[in-house]
């Protein structure tokens, strides 16, 4: 389908209450209108997401945040800075959003994606998108548009391609109230929002992830999982397993294995590691191993992932 064509089929589906798997700059999207409970319905069925896994909620102005959120001024310095951009708040909700987003939660996670084709769309709808990781629940995310149409090949929802993600990992989640806590890793790091918001920001500890007030449900410890198992690298690299490596400095002869970032670029590896671990899960390998990356800037959420991908939260 043409550019044009796609956009439109993306376009009319949003707005007679369907589905469309849309591009932004970390991931693809599972799109619907957010304000329509049973457009929003779709996507958890759709994606055999459990109700209990709130939505973040996509907009194209500081003022839709307005409409759908209680926006401190603490909040509006980090959206000024940061947005459009890979970070999501988590504000006080308004009675407009409906239950089913935030799924139950006082509040409502918000952000405005760096993606000119997701912004457009936004900016036509002129109204908030509601799209969780276009993948089905617990899968690996997708970061170009033919990961979306393995993941869902029925086609019954237009994918609207933007090419591959640039960024290659979700936004960071970030709360501010009770505490400034990054509920989920991302390109925006704790040193970033702290210079912007003049207070410790600190990585939740996974007991705080569960907690009630910020209850963040959907970053349960078995999340990103291939089919295949996967284990972390510890000391030697297993060589009878596919093999993760960051560099590859060191690989054994012969390894069958995916390099994330030949120069040592976490941001290279953040863009590679979906796609990397999807064609290793694709190999028939009995196991995978991975192995982390240095733990600075999005090295952190590479990290996270993996250790998600293992089962260990
Ligand atoms: O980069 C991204 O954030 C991508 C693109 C499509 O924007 N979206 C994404 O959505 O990763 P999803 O649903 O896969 O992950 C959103 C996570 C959920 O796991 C959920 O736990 C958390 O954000 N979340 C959503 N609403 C929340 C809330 N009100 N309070 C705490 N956490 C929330
Ligand atoms: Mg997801």
């Amino acid at each position: 389908m043409a550019a044009g064509a796609m956009f439109e089929a993306a376009l009319r589906s949003l707005t007679s209450g369907g589905l469309a798997a849309i591009p932004t700059e970390t991931v693809y999207g599972l799109a619907a209108d957010a304000l329509d409970a049973k457009a929003v319905l779709a996507i958890f069925q759709r994606k055999e997401r459990p109700a209990f896994d709130p939505l973040i909620v996509h907009i194209h102005a500081v003022s839709q945040a307005e409409m759908l959120a209680e926006v401190s001024p603490e909040a509006r310095r980090v959206m000024e800075r940061f947005w459009p951009g890979p970070v999501t708040l988590v504000l006080p909700r308004r009675p407009i959003v409906p239950d089913l987003v935030s799924s139950g939660l006082p509040t409502v996670a918000l952000r405005m994606p760096a993606h000119p084709l997701a912004l457009e769309l936004l900016r036509r709808l002129n109204r908030p998108l509601a799209a969780p990781s276009a993948n089905r629940f617990g899968r690996i995310s997708p970061t170009c548009a033919h990961h979306v149409r393995e993941q869902f090949p029925e086609g019954d929802f237009p994918i609207l391609d933007g090419g591959p993600c640039h960024v290659g990992v979700e936004s960071t989640v970030f709360a501010l109230e009770p505490q400034a806590l990054i509920l989920r890793p991302g390109a925006v790091t704790a040193e970033m929002l702290e210079s912007v918001i003049d207070r410790p920001v600190r990585l939740a500890q996974r007991e705080e992830r569960s907690a009630s007030i910020l209850a963040s449900p959907g970053l349960l410890a078995q999340h990103y999982a291939p089919r295949t198992p996967l284990r972390l690298r510890q000391g030697d690299w297993d060589a009878g397993a596919g093999l993760l490596a960051f560099d590859g400095h060191d690989l054994p002869k012969n390894a069958v294995a995916e390099i994330l970032s030949p120069s040592g670029d976490v941001a290279q590896a953040a863009h590679n590691l979906f796609a990397a671990l999807r064609r290793l899960d694709a190999a028939n390998h009995p196991r995978l191993m991975a192995e982390l990356v240095p733990n600075q800037g999005l090295g952190q959420a590479i990290n996270d992932r993996l250790r998600r991908a293992a089962g260990l939260g």
